[in-house]
């Protein structure tokens, strides 16, 4: 029998195949998300310039880490759906809703505020995904997985945002 490389596997866990694909799809623009969050963050930690450097270098890599860890997991979890992880970045551009950071040289810690913008855009969509996983994809198993996605990021916000009070 020939080898089964691109095909999607078929589940007999209580999916409906169509709600699967469905369930993906939307975990793949997730990812995509996670991606440019996580990149950007990465950006924030490396040209990061002014008085509180040492604090914002280290509070960013903490950050950055916790995204890494979402990407694999969101990644994981559309493979326990049954379909296959975006891991090409041009892709991820293509699916993201969030934009890239393009500015070049060194950055502030205004950034904050546009990382922060992008924890808050993943917590409004994850919202969403939680009912929709749940009742319209009959899949709970990811909306309960989606609900701890956004209580990371509803985390990393708080943090971002109590750095940034005057
Ligand atoms: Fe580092």
């Amino acid at each position: 029998m020939a080898k089964k490389t691109d095909t999607v596997e078929r589940l007999n866990t209580g999916i409906e195949n169509v709600n699967a694909k469905k369930v993906a799809e939307e975990l793949n623009k997730i990812l995509a998300d996670e991606f440019v969050l996580y990149i950007k963050t990465l950006k924030f930690h490396w040209n990061i310039e002014g008085r509180n450097f040492h604090a914002l270098h280290l509070f960013s890599e903490e950050q950055y880490n916790e995204l890494r860890i979402i990407i694999d997991e969101v990644a994981e979890r559309i493979r326990k759906v049954g379909h296959f992880a975006n891991g090409s970045m041009e892709q991820c551009i293509a699916d993201a809703s969030l934009q890239e950071h393009t500015k070049t040289g060194r950055l502030t810690e205004e950034m904050m505020s546009e990382l922060l913008e992008g924890h808050e855009s993943i917590i409004r969509k994850s919202r969403e995904l939680i009912e929709d996983f749940d009742k319209k994809y009959e899949d709970e198993g990811s909306a309960d997985f989606i609900t701890a996605v956004m209580q990371k990021h509803e985390e990393m916000a708080w943090m971002l945002r109590a750095s940034t009070r005057e």
